[in-house]
């Protein structure tokens, strides 16, 4: 057995959207199925790479000559690793079977994500594997799912949401004050309400009556992008979800982050057409914050800056999860 580290990183496409990481990604190293290497630092692709499911951190490749040495390379450096097979299934199937198992069933909201690594394996060849134990995403693959509420939410859109609050391992609690940009019809504003925090929801459309009746909303019919930071005031979230082309988002979060009255953000950075990739990492030169492509994106980006204070996630009181 030969176990051979990779210097680069490793980038697992969106299969709808792999030709914008071969865009920021300009050359690579090598590719195998829907996976692209390259050794070039993020300096030199002009800053990080967002198009992309998940990025494998420390990718190691090894040459094995039977099924129990592969299972065993993993075991010895950690429990979680998430097959991404893309050939080779059936020797992948016969390795993942002798691997701690990983749950994929669906996630309530709230969740605490635990905090473990999880890995990620494929095979290139019959005795070649291709590996990393750290990875961007914390979820098995890049991809989370819930355990939807097809009743009440008027639209999907606050999956997205969920999936935004569990990857920043907090979410706003009873009391805290939050405006909801582009609201309307109102999935994001149903998911804050159902929190027990304080919902200013703008939208220039109206918002589902049954969302706008929720203890906690209010709502105002207004354009998001001509309310000044003075004339909400201090918030403990803002969150945007217009659409919009990406600068004029950039300017007015430039004016919440210059008044200093909010502690956290999560917007997204909805593309029109080809992606602002300018505009993308000017958001993501923000400090403290980043951005990523959450499994329930779709044309757009996520930009996610979480401060110190005005967490209002339960933690302590959250049972443990059940597992990895
Ligand atoms: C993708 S939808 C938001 C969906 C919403 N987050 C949900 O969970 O139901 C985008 C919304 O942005 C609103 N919008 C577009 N331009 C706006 C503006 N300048 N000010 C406020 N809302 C705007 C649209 O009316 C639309 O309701």
């Amino acid at each position: 057995m030969t176990r051979t580290p990779l210097p680069g990183r490793v980038y697992e496409v969106i299969p709808a959207f792999e030709t914008y990481l071969k865009g920021e990604l300009r050359a690579c190293q090598a590719s195998w199925g829907p996976f692209y290497y390259t050794e070039a630092p993020a300096d030199a692709l002009g800053g990080l790479v967002f198009w992309n499911r998940n990025t494998w951190l420390d990718p190691f490749r090894v040459e094995f000559s039977s099924i129990s040495e592969a299972v065993a390379v993993l075991r010895s450096i950690q429990r979680n690793w998430w097959p991404s097979l893309f050939t080779q299934f059936r020797r992948g199937a016969l390795i993942s079977a002798q691997l701690p198992p990983l749950s994929l069933k669906p996630r309530p909201f709230p969740w605490l994500l635990p905090d473990v690594p999880m890995g990620a394996w494929t095979l290139l060849a019959a005795h070649t594997m291709l590996a990393s134990a750290s990875a961007a995403s914390p979820f098995p693959g890049g991809m989370i799912v819930f355990a939807e509420d097809t009743q009440e939410p008027p639209s999907r859109a606050y999956l997205k949401l969920w999936e935004a609050l569990v990857r920043c391992r907090r979410w706003p609690g009873p009391g805290e004050r939050c405006l909801d940009a582009g609201a309307s019809p109102g999935g994001w504003t149903w998911a804050l309400a159902r929190l027990g925090a304080e919902v200013i929801a703008v939208d220039r459309a109206p918002l589902e009556d049954r969302v706008r009746a929720m203890p906690g909303v209010r709502f105002m019919a207004h354009d998001a992008f001509t309310l000044n930071p003075a004339d909400i005031g201090p918030l403990d979230w803002l969150f945007c979800d217009v659409i919009c082309y990406p600068p004029r988002l950039y300017g007015w979060i430039e004016k919440w982050l210059a008044a200093g009255i909010c502690n956290n953000f999560i917007c997204t950075i909805k593309m029109q057409g080809t992606p602002d990739l300018e505009t993308t990492r000017r958001f993501a030169a923000i400090p403290g914050s980043r951005v990523v492509h959450l499994s329930h994106n779709k044309h757009e980006l996520t930009w996610m800056k979480v401060g110190t204070k005005g967490n209002g996630s339960p933690e302590a009181a959250l049972p443990p999860p059940p597992d990895a």
